[in-house]
């Protein structure tokens, strides 16, 4: 799905390359975590799949990136937020239009959806998202997590197969964060979509992804399952980053030589090892 190679990225204003024989695959309906600390190189990572690197972002650039068939050096960056939806960091910057419904409206305009095609998906994902009622607001009042939604109901209304979430749980609270896991599980089981999410919470990575990516200094530290990455305590440390809250706990029992064959990440299996003890 997508097929990143060899490339090479240097931003204009920066005195070193980011990117240096860089190499990522990513396969149809995997949902993959990209971990790091701040200033790692993830998003510089995410520019590269609908062609912000390098149509966007100048530099001096190198390499081939192919998504969904499509090279993304040379098609333009619109065209390929058919294949790609890209949700930024920060909701307020991506919102464009006045009003909820005219907002969602907008991507597929570009795209020359039919009026009412345009209609039956405005509705569809407005009900999927459990936003019908925010149809007729304004979208200058919504609420951090509403406006979230909002921009994923517009992504999701372009048909993209590919999702990218650019550390959009920094705004929202548990709530949301609960409801968003939900929405991305389903979207995975029913549209198959392939989803990739950048965060640095790693309780909500370790509950959603099949694949972690950890990177530092734009380079791949290491690519694994979650299983294995998030539970390297050691290893999350030295890259900068703090390891979710039941790996720290067990990894601790661990070194004060609890018997341990394994770290958990979900609940139920901490619960299975918690329980066994107690027997
Ligand atoms: N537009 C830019 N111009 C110059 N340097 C940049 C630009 N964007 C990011 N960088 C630099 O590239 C590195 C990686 O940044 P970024 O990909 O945004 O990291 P992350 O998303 O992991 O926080 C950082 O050192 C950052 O300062
Ligand atoms: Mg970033």
């Amino acid at each position: 799905m997508i097929e990143i190679k060899d490339v090479y990225f240097k931003y204009l204003n920066f005195p070193t390359h980011i990117l240096e024989d860089f190499s990522l695959n990513i396969s149809k309906g995997e949902i993959v975590g990209i971990i790091g600390s701040t200033g790692s190189g993830k998003s510089t990572i995410c520019y590269l799949f609908n062609g912000l690197i390098p149509h966007h972002f100048k530099g001096s650039f190198q390499g081939s990136v192919i998504v969904d068939g499509k090279d993304a050096t040379q098609i333009p960056v619109e065209q390929m937020s058919e294949t790609i939806g890209y949700m930024l960091q920060e909701p307020s910057f991506q919102i464009a239009s006045a009003y909820v419904e005219s907002e969602i409206a907008f991507g597929m305009e570009n795209l020359g959806v039919p009026v009412e095609e345009m209609e039956n998906r405005i509705t569809a994902y407005l009900e999927k998202l459990g936003i019908s009622h925010l149809r007729e607001r304004s979208t200058s009042n919504l609420s951090e997590g509403e406006k979230q939604r909002v921009i994923l109901a517009s992504i999701l209304a372009m048909k993209p197969d590919i999702l990218v979430l650019d550390e959009s749980t920094s705004m929202i609270d548990s709530t949301s964060k609960k409801e968003l896991i939900k929405i991305l599980k389903d979207l995975k089981v029913k549209e198959e979509k392939t989803i990739i999410l950048i965060d640095h919470d790693l309780d909500f990575i370790s509950k959603l992804v099949d694949r972690v990516i950890l990177v530092n200094h734009g380079k791949i530290m290491a690519n694994g399952l979650p299983t294995e990455v998030l539970t390297d305590v050691e290893l999350l440390k030295r890259n900068g980053l703090v390891p979710p809250t039941l790996t720290s706990l067990f990894h601790e029992f661990k070194v004060n030589a609890f018997s341990l064959d394994k770290i958990p990440t979900t609940y139920d299996e901490a619960i299975k090892i918690l329980t066994s003890w107690l027997k």
